[in-house]
Parts: structure tokens; sequence; C-alpha cells
């Protein structure tokens, strides 16, 4: 073995821990959108769910959300990685915008994922465990499509852009997916995710989101997963140009993001969170509804 080889591994294992951590919202992120979903899906949605998913607790549907991100990671699971987002390549923070044939690439994106997995539930040939997949792909990528830089090619969606947040060295998109909502909610734990989401779910219901939620719902159409999960694209897009990058890159790359980039940017990831749940819940309303009993 060179010695060089040994200089350059720990490097290259370096920036895959960093890039594997920062993928998709954290945990946290992925487990409150699902307990939002729950407290919305109706009865029927529900034991749909937990019939597919062969889990009848508290958590069926947060506790399957990450399943996605782990599973990129294997072998069999590596055709799944572009899943994960749409590389939109506008131009922020002047321009913002999605374009599926522009965007979407020859290995497919979020919004061909939320389709296939979408028409694979509705098809009577598909199988227990292909159905299981499809499920728990379709929870994991709604909440993905949500957060702005997961609908954004600008430097792998903020990946290399590099940040300090509370003193600590890390990465754009990674304090989006996980220190800003995790500083949020007070913590990382299934539990934390629970107490969450209930604060959400009360916003949805009864608090400030309660005006506008149902226009949330605007343009979903279960015969056209593609038109329906770009709306969903494009809204958080738009956050890339008027949050994420609207303090420009010198300022983003020179100061700590945990102070006032932090307090602007919590009220649009904590609506976009909410947005996610209520889309899934109404999305899976949608596919329970329309899903051949056989399955
Ligand atoms: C529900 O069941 C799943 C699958 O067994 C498990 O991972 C999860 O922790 C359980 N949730 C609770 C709240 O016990
Ligand atoms: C649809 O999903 C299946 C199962 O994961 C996968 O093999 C196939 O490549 C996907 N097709 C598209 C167009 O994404
Ligand atoms: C509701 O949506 C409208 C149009 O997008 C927006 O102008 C308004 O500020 C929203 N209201 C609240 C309470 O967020
Ligand atoms: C659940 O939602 C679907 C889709 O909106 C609807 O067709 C169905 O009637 C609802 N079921 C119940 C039990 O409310
Ligand atoms: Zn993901």
């Amino acid at each position: 073995m060179s010695s060089s080889f040994r200089f350059v591994l720990p490097a290259t294992l370096a920036i895959a821990a960093q890039f594997q951590g920062s993928n998709a919202w954290g945990d946290l992120g992925h487990q409150t959108i699902g307990y939002i979903a729950q407290n919305f899906v109706n009865s029927t949605t529900e034991s749909y769910c937990q019939g597919i998913l062969g889990i009848t607790n508290s958590s069926y549907l947060a506790s399957v959300a990450t399943w996605a991100d782990t599973y990129k990671y294997t072998s069999a699971g590596e055709y799944s990685k572009p899943y994960h987002f749409i590389d939109a390549q506008d131009k922020p923070p002047q321009t913002c915008n999605v374009d599926y044939s522009r965007d979407c690439g020859d290995s497919g994106c979020s919004i061909s994922a939320i389709k296939n997995y979408t028409n694979q539930l509705l098809d009577s040939s598909t199988s227990k465990k292909e159905s299981l997949d499809a499920l728990m792909f379709i929870v994991h990528f709604v909440g993905d499509i949500h957060q702005p830089l997961h609908d954004e090619n600008l430097d792998v969606g903020g990946n290399t852009i590099d940040v300090t947040y509370n003193g600590e060295s890390t990465n754009l998109h990674h304090i989006w997916d996980t220190n800003m909502p995790e500083e949020d909610a007070g913590g990382y734990s299934l539990s934390d995710a629970k107490a969450y989401a209930s604060m959400l779910t009360e916003r949805i219901k009864s608090g400030q989101y309660a005006s506008n939620s149902s226009s949330w719902l605007d343009g979903m159409d279960i015969t056209d997963p593609e038109s329906s999960s770009m709306i969903w694209a494009s809204d958080a897009n738009t956050y890339v140009c008027s949050t994420v990058l609207e303090p420009g890159l010198s300022y983003i790359e020179n100061n700590d993001l945990s102070g006032n980039y932090y307090a602007t940017s919590q009220p649009v990831f904590e609506e976009l969170i909410a947005r996610a749940g209520y889309r899934l819940a109404a999305w899976l309303d949608l596919i329970a509804a329309n899903a051949p009993s056989s399955s």
C-alpha cells in the first residue's frame, strides 16, 4: 500500500461522511412530516398504510420516514440516490424556477420517483414487497421535495457552500436539513419529532396556517402525479431565492448562521415542514381511495 493511498483515504471518507449526513431533511424533519401526515389521514388511509407497512403503532409513518436515506447507501438501493432531489438549473438568488424536462435528469429525480411509486401503488399487479418500498419512498420523497435545497442544482444543492453554525463548520445544505430544524424542535429524538408535529398540526388546524392550508392542496391530481409534485417542488424552490440564498454568498460564508439567518429562516422551514405533512396526508388519502382492494 503506497503512502499516498493511506494519506488520501481518510479525506475521502470524511467527504463521504459529510455528504451522507446531509442529503435530506435530517431524521427529525422526516419523522415530523410523518407524524403530521398521521394527524390528517382519514381512517381508510390509516388502515391501508398500516396494512402495507405491517406497523400499527403510534409512529407507523414517522418510523418509516427515514428508511430511504439508509437504503440509498446500500448496493441494492444505490439506484434510488437521484430520487431524493431535483436539480433546478435556475439562477438564484435572482431567478428561481423548476423545469421538469430541463432538471429531472436521465436517472430520475424526486418527481419521476413520486410518479413511479404512486402508480405502482395504484396497480393491482404490484407485489407486497414492491408496495412496501413504494409507500416508504413516497413518505420520504414528499418530505425531501419540501426542503428548498432539494430543488436546487447550485453547488450540489448547497452541499459545497461551507458555513459556520453555532461555531461549528458545516455546509448550507446540512443546516437546512438538520441544524436549524433540530434547534427549533429542541432535540432530534422520535418524541421530539412527535411534539414538533403536534405544534405544527395545531397551526394547520386552528392557528396561523389555518386560513391558507386548504390552498396548499391546490392542483393535486392523483391521475397526474408529475404535475402535482411539480407544484410542491416549484413552491419550495421559490424559497431558494427569497430566503435561502437571499443574503448573498458572501454573507452566508462569513457569518455564523445561528443568529439572524436562523431567525429569518425559521418561519420558512416551519411552514414547509407543515405543508409537506399536510400534502403527504392528502396524497396518501388519494392513493388509498384509488388503490386496488387486493393491496
Ligand atoms: C413502531 O414500530 C416500529 C417498527 O417496529 C418501530 O421502529 C417504532 O419504534 C415503533 N414506534 C413506537 C412509538 O414504539
Ligand atoms: C420505478 O421503480 C422501480 C422499483 O424501484 C425501479 O426499478 C424503476 O427503475 C423505476 N422506474 C422509474 C422510471 O423511475
Ligand atoms: C396566505 O396566502 C396568501 C397568498 O399566498 C398570502 O398573501 C398570505 O400572507 C397568507 N396568509 C398567511 C396567514 O400566511
Ligand atoms: C378518505 O379520503 C379520500 C380522498 O379524499 C376519500 O375519497 C375517502 O372517501 C375518505 N375516506 C373516509 C373514510 O373519510
Ligand atoms: Zn432523502
